[in-house]
C-alpha cells in the first residue's frame, strides 16, 4: 500500500500532526487505544497546556530550537481548539489548564480532528522494520497479528520517550533515527521523584510543605511531598529535570514567609508559648516533631535568643540533601535528551540529512517543565510537521 504520510505513534504529537497533515495519512500505534498518556495525565483531567508557556520553560541542548514551533502554534491556538470542541476547562494554579470533566475529551477531540482531516488510524499495529529507497519509506507492520507493508513518502517518528514502559513506551524513535544517522543524545528520566537511603523520610510520608528547591541550574517554589521512598511533589519533580547523579539539592522551607520576623513578633506577643507549638502554625506538626528529635527545639518562645531563632531559620532555609537516585523511567513523566535538535529543521521538524523523515514530540531533545508544557510542545511540534508535509 502506498500513501503520502505514515506517522508512527498515536500519542499527543502524532495525532496533532495527522490533524494538520490531512488526507493520505495513516497513524499507527501498538496500543489498544490512542493517547493513553493523555488519558491518565493530570490525574485524569489532562493539564493540556499552560497560559505562560514560553521557550524558557523547556530544557534542551539547544534552547533556541523550540522557539519557532512554539511561536507558530501557541497555547492560545490549543485553547481555541478545545473551545471549538465545547470542552470546559479551568486554571488550577500557575497558568496550568485542566479539563473540567475528563482527559478522554482531549483524546476524542484529537481523534475527531485527524479523522475530519481525512487521516486513518490503526491501533494494535507494531513496527517490524523500516527501509528507505527511491519510492520513500517502506515500513513492515504487523496489524493485529497480520503482516502489512506500507510505502510512504514521509515518515513521522512520534513514538515518544521511554517513560512508563508499562504503558507501552519504547525507544523506537531513537532506534529509527539512529538507523538513518541522526544523532541521539543520552536520555534520562525527568519530572521524577527522588529516592533516599532506606526509610530516611518514612516517618514523614504523606507530609506536604511549601518549599523552594534549587541547585546551581534552577530553582522552583512549589509543594514538597515526603514519601516512603524519598521526596516527591511538584517542586521535586521540577528540580529533578535539572539534577545529575551525586549532586546536592538545597531545600528552603516556607520560602514565602519571613520566619525570623514572625517568630520574633510572637516572642513579643506570647512569649510563654512553646517554640514547637508556634512552629506548627507554619509547618506540619509531624515535620516539627521530626525536626525536634535532636533536642534542638526546646523551651518557650521567650527563652529563644535572636541568635537561636536565626540559627533555626538558617536550618529551615538551607537544608542540603543528597538524593541517592530517582524512581527512574518507571514513574518519570518525561524523558530528557533524545534526538539531537541539530539534526532537525526547527521550522518543519524534518531531518536535515534525510528528506521525508520527521521527528516530533517527546522523542526530540526538548523537555518541558511540569505544568502542561510538555503537551504544548507535542501540539506545537506536531503542528509544525503536519503543516509542512
Ligand atoms: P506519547 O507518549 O504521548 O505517544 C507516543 C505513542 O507512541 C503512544 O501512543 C505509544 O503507544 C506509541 N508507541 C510507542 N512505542 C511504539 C512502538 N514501538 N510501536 C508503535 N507505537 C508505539 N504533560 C503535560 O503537558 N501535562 C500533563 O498533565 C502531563 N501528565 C503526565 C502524566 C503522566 C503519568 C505521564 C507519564 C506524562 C505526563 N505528561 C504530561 C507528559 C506527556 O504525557 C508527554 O510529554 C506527551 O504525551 C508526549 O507526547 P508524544 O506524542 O511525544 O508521546
Amino acid at each position: 500500500m502506498r500513501i503520502k504520510t505514515l506517522i508512527l505513534g498515536a500519542g499527543a504529537a502524532g495525532m496533532m500532526c495527522a490533524a494538520h497533515a490531512g488526507g493520505d495519512c495513516l497513524v499507527v500505534d501498538h496500543a489498544k487505544s490512542p493517547g493513553e498518556k493523555i488519558r491518565i495525565s493530570g490525574g485524569g483531567r489532562c493539564n493540556f497546556t499552560n497560559m505562560y508557556a514560553a521557550p524558557e520553560n523547556y530544557i534542551s541542548q539547544n534552547p533556541h530550537f523550540c522557539k519557532s514551533a512554539l511561536a507558530r502554534y501557541t497555547q492560545w491556538d490549543f485553547i481555541d481548539l478545545v473551545g471549538r470542541h465545547g470542552i470546559a476547562w479551568h486554571e488550577k494554579t500557575l497558568g496550568q489548564l485542566f479539563c473540567d470533566d475528563s482527559a478522554r475529551q482531549i483524546v476524542a477531540m484529537l481523534v475527531k480532528e485527524l479523522r475530519d482531516a481525512g487521516a486513518d488510524l490503526w491501533l494494535q499495529t507494531s513496527v517490524v522494520d523500516v527501509v528507505h529507497g527511491r519510492d520513500g519509506y517502506t515500513v513492515r507492520l504487523e496489524r493485529e497479528g497480520k503482516p502489512v507493508t506500507i510505502t510512504a513518502q514521509n515518515l513521522v517518528l512520534a513514538t515518544g520517550g521511554k517513560s512508563i514502559p508499562k504503558m507501552g513506551a519504547t525507544g523506537l524513535a531513537y532506534d529509527i533515527a539512529g538507523q538513518f544517522g541522526l544523532p541521539v543524545l543520552e536520555t534520562r528520566p525527568g519530572l521524577v521523584p527522588f529516592t533516599f537511603g532506606e526509610g530516611r523520610f518514612k516517618p514523614l510520608a504523606g507530609v506536604s510543605v511549601p518549599a523552594r528547591l534549587s541547585n546551581t541550574a534552577a530553582s522552583f517554589d512549589e509543594a514538597l511531598l515526603f514519601t516512603h521512598r524519598g521526596l516527591s511533589g511538584p517542586a521535586v519533580l521540577q528540580i529533578s529535570s535539572y539534577w545529575r547523579e551525586g549532586e546536592d539539592i538545597l531545600v528552603h522551607l516556607l520560602p514565602e514567609l519571613d520566619l525570623f520576623s514572625a517568630l520574633r513578633a510572637q516572642r513579643q506577643a506570647s512569649g510563654r508559648k512553646d517554640l514547637t507549638t508556634e512552629l506548627t502554625r507554619h509547618l506540619p506538626a509531624r515535620l516539627v516533631e521530626e525536626l525536634a528529635q535532636d533536642g534542638s527545639l526546646k523551651g518557650r518562645l521567650a527563652d529563644q535568643s535572636d541568635a537561636a531563632l536565626e540559627a533555626l531559620c538558617v536550618r529551615l532555609h538551607s537544608w542540603r540533601l543528597k538524593p541517592t537516585g530517582t524512581e527512574g523511567y518507571r514513574t518519570a513523566e518525561v524523558t530528557l535528551g533524545g534526538i539531537d535538535t541539530d539534526a532537525l529543521s526547527s521550522r518543519t521538524m524534518e531531518a536535515k540529512t534525510q528528506p521525508g523523515l520527521y521527528v516530533i514530540g517527546e522523542a526530540v531533545d526538548v523537555t518541558g517543565w511540569l505544568g502542561g508544557y510538555n503537551f504544548q510542545w507535542a501540539w506545537a511540534s506536531g503542528h509544525a510537521a503536519g503543516t509542512a508535509i
